[in-house]
């Protein structure tokens, strides 16, 4: 028995679906604990291109059991259309899916919600996904939410319905002056999805923990990254969970004394989505050459993604409160081309130095990066599976990553393909 939880150690993006699908060769279980379909996880397998939104990244290997956690928040449409474009493509679902009763569901209303939120924000929103992620953990915190068993009893649901459209229509109606919603129609649309989604439905605490009893392997894939957590990232500008490894227990009910390895899936620069601090972004052409080259476009929402260079006082604080026991470097071969890299090993605030991320997000937000800089490789790194063929200077790259965030690095990816992925050290 193995289990191994998946964080992204950034601001998401940084390549957890890639890895997760390569790691399920050796998993019986792949399981997602936070986040919803506000999560965008690219596989490539031979020619064909998979983006996961809720499903996770397991499912593309025949006969592996994925798991939606407790954790999860479940738009039943965005689900039931992910089940069917698998399905199209051949990918069998039905039997391989297993979803928490306990997780939480989007309702209509939570994406109206955020959408007027967002709007009078105005230039202090927080550029979220639209998908009703951040309402609909708000519901389960103020312990009104309804949960996917919920929608199995009409009488229940309906009644939880009843209670919270009155709510949620007063705020639409009387505060933004926006169309509330009426009952029936939620009512019908949702008691049809779930008759669809019924047989999938299970108590996966009970299963996990069984699983963990027969000796399965157990591999938890987290969604965002630690910087987007809503207690450890840089809020308010996070998403409404716990990405970071934290998550894997409480959002699927597997207990910390289980939980083997904690291993980062680090860029080997930094990229985000949406608004809040990015203390190395670049925006000049090494920002872009890093957006065109990387492809840094939201694999959810097409937004073109910031860019800048690796942060290890981040990511240094990442390995600290996810625990990593190791660090996957995704990305290398978008470097290959620079005549000189940097590395943000502090930060200048007021004319004090931090070496250690601050709490205060006005901090945050007015600190310069101190940079130490070091010579590119100028090869390609592209595709390389062994790590004697890097040149010299990458290694000494991932050797000072691995020297400042104080972990060691278990595997390195050169390329989005499968075999295109340097194995130092087995994960299962
Ligand atoms: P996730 O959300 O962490 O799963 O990452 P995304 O799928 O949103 O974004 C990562 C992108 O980088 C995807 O388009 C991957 O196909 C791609 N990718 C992953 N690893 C590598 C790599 O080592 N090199 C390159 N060039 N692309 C990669
Ligand atoms: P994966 O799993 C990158 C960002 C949004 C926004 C903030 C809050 O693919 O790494 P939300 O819709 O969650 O309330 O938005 O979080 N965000 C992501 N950024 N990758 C993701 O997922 C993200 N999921 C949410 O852009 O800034
Ligand atoms: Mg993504």
């Amino acid at each position: 028995m193995s289990t191994v939880v998946i964080t992204g150690a950034q601001w998401g993006d940084e390549g957890k679906g890639k890895m997760v699908d390569i790691l399920t060769e050796d998993a019986d279980y792949i399981v997602r604990y936070q986040g919803g379909h506000n999560a965008g996880h690219t596989v490539v397998i031979g020619d064909s291109k998979f983006i996961l939104h809720l499903i996770p990244s397991g499912i593309l290997r025949p006969g592996k059991k994925c798991v939606i956690g407790n954790g999860v928040v479940i738009d039943p449409q965005a689900l039931l259309a992910e089940i069917d474009g698998l399905l199209e493509k051949g990918i069998e679902v039905r039997g391989n899916l297993l979803i928490s009763g306990r997780a939480h569901i989007i309702m209509p209303y939570h994406r109206a919600i955020e959408k007027e939120s967002e709007k009078q924000k105005g230039s202090l929103k927080i550029g979220t996904t639209g998908r009703g992620i951040g309402p609909t953990y708000a519901d389960k915190v103020a312990r009104v939410g309804i949960r996917v068993a919920d929608i199995l009893d009409k009488e229940v649901f309906r009644d939880k319905l009843k209670t919270n459209i009155q709510e949620m229509n007063y705020f639409l109606e009387r505060l933004y002056g926006a169309k509330g919603f009426i009952l029936e129609d939620i009512y019908d649309e949702y008691t049809g999805y779930a008759e669809r989604l019924r047989d999938f439905i299970t108590d996966t605490a009970v299963l996990l923990n069984r699983a963990l009893r027969e000796g399965k392997n157990i591999l938890f894939e987290g969604a965002q990254g630690t910087h987007l957590d809503v207690d450890h990232g840089t809020y308010p500008y996070v998403t409404s969970s716990n990405a970071t490894s934290g998550g894997a227990c409480t959002g699927t009910g597997v207990g910390p004394t289980k939980i083997d390895k904690v291993v980062g899936v680090v860029k080997a620069y930094t990229t985000r989505v949406g608004s809040g601090p990015f203390p190395t972004e670049l925006n000049d052409a090494i920002g872009e050459f890093l957006r065109d080259k990387g492809r840094e476009y939201g694999a959810t929402t097409g937004r073109p993604r910031r860019c800048g260079w690796f942060d290890a006082v981040a990511t240094r604080y990442a390995a600290d409160v996810n625990g990593f026991t190791g660090m996957i470097i995704t990305k290398m071969d978008v470097l290959d081309e620079l005549n000189e890299i940097k590395i943000c090993t502090g930060y200048r605030y007021q004319g004090k130095l931090y070496t250690e991320m601050p709490s205060q997000l006005n901090v945050l937000e007015e600190c310069e990066p101190v940079y130490e800089t070091m010579k590119g490789w100028q090869a390609s790194t592209a595709g390389l599976s062994n790590y004697e063929a890097m040149p010299v200077n990458a290694k000494k790259y991932i050797e000072r990553m691995q020297e400042l965030v104080g972990v060691d690095v278990d595997i390195i990816s050169t390329g989005f393909r499968r075999d295109e992925t340097i194995i130092l050290k087995k994960i299962f």
